[in-house]
C-alpha cells in the first residue's frame, strides 16, 4: 500500500454512529477492527488463476465491504479481488491522488449523473464543495457542461474557483438562499439548510440530492429524513431524492478515464503517515475538510 484516503464513512465505522450502521459493522463492537476503504499501491503478489494484474502494476480502487473480508485500506498491504473495485492507477495521478478517488469520486459522479441527471448548459449548485466529494462534483459538473455555483466556507473560495466553478458563495458571509436565480439541480453535501428552504431555489422540475451532512438522531431518525424526501418528492412537480454511494466498477473506470483524460484532478487537502489514522479522523470528523485527507504509507 502507497496511500490510502480517509472517507466520513471511517468517522460513522469508528463511532458507531449513527447506530444503524451497526447493523453491518457489528452491535456491540465492530466485528472488523481494521479501516480504511479507498487505497492505491502496488501489486506484490497475485493468487492462482489471476489474470487482470501482474506483480508490480501500479493499482488503485477500494476494499470490499461484504461479510467476512477482512483487508482494509489503513494498513500496509491489502488482499482485493480481481473483479472488484480494483484499476490500474491513471498514469498522470500520484498514489495519494488516485487512492483519493474512489468514494468520493463514485459519489460526485453518480449524484451528478444518476440522481441528477445533469445535462450540459443547466444551472447546478454545489453545498459543501470544499470537501472530499465537492472538489470531485465542481470538477465532474464543470466537465459535464454546467453552470456551477459552489458554496464553501472563505478558506476554501480560492481552490474551488481554481477547480472551474463559475460562482463561488462563503457561506460565511453570505446565504446561497437569497438569491432569485432558481437551480436546475442542487447537490446537498453539507445537509446545512432544511429541504424546504432548499426548495426555494430549485427551479420548478429542478432536482435536490441530499448526498450528507451532520448525522441528527440515532436509529429510527437517520432513517426518516430519506423516507420524508421520497414522500414530500411525490406532491412535487420538483424531484427531491436521498442517496447512497454504489461502488461500481463500470463508474470507477469512467472515473479513471476522467482522471487520465485531466478534466478531472483529485485535489488532497492533508497528508498523514499511518501511525496518525486517529488525528487524520479527528481531522475528518469536525467536518471541515478540504478536499481529500490523505493517510501515506512510508518507503
Ligand atoms: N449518502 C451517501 O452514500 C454518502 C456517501 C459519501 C459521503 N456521504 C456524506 O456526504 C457528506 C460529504 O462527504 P465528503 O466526503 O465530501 O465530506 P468532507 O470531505 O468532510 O467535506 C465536507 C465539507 O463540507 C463543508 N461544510 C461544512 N459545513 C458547511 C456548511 N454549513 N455549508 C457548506 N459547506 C459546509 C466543509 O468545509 P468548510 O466548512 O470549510 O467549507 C467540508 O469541505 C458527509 O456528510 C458524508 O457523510 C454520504
Amino acid at each position: 500500500m502507497r496511500a490510502a484516503a480517509v472517507n466520513p464513512l471511517d468517522c460513522h465505522l469508528v463511532g458507531g454512529v449513527p447506530q444503524v450502521v451497526r447493523t453491518q459493522s457489528g452491535f456491540f463492537a465492530p466485528r472488523n477492527t481494521g479501516l480504511g476503504v479507498d487505497l492505491a499501491g502496488e501489486v506484490t503478489a497475485i493468487g492462482p488463476g489471476v489474470a487482470a494484474f501482474r506483480v508490480g502494476d501500479a493499482v488503485f480502487g477500494s476494499c470490499d465491504l461484504g461479510a467476512g473480508v477482512r483487508s482494509r485500506a489503513f494498513a500496509e498491504y491489502a488482499i482485493l479481488r480481481q473483479d472488484g473495485s480494483l484499476l490500474l492507477k491513471p498514469s498522470r495521478l500520484s498514489f495519494a491522488q488516485a487512492a483519493a478517488a474512489p468514494i468520493a469520486g463514485l459519489s460526485a459522479l453518480q449524484a451528478l449523473r444518476d440522481k441528477g441527471r445533469l445535462r450540459p448548459g443547466q444551472r447546478v449548485l454545489i453545498n459543501g464543495a470544499g470537501g472530499g466529494i465537492g472538489t470531485f462534483a465542481v470538477q465532474i459538473a464543470k466537465a459535464q457542461g454546467a453552470e456551477v455555483t459552489a458554496v464553501c466556507s472563505g478558506r476554501n473560495v480560492a481552490m474551488v474557483r481554481e477547480l472551474g466553478a463559475d460562482h463561488v458563495i462563503d457561506y460565511t458571509s453570505a446565504d446561497f438562499l437569497a438569491t432569485d436565480l432558481r437551480y436546475d439541480l442542487l447537490i446537498d453535501l453539507a445537509g446545512s439548510r432544511t429541504v424546504a428552504e432548499c426548495r426555494r431555489v430549485l427551479a420548478p422540475r429542478g432536482v435536490l440530492v441530499a448526498v450528507g451532512g451532520p448525522i441528527r438522531g440515532k436509529w429510527v431518525r437517520p432513517l426518516l429524513g430519506p423516507l420524508s424526501l421520497i414522500v414530500s418528492s411525490m406532491f412535487t412537480s420538483q424531484t427531491l431524492t436521498p442517496f447512497l454511494t454504489r461502488n461500481r466498477r463500470s463508474d470507477l473506470i469512467e472515473l479513471a478515464s476522467l482522471m487520465e483524460s485531466g478534466q478531472v484532478t483529485p485535489v488532497i487537502g492533508r497528508t498523514y503517515p499511518l501511525e496518525k489514522v486517529p488525528e487524520a479522523i479527528g481531522y475528518v470528523q469536525a467536518g471541515h475538510a478540504s478536499g481529500k485527507v490523505i493517510i501515506e504509507m512510508g518507503g
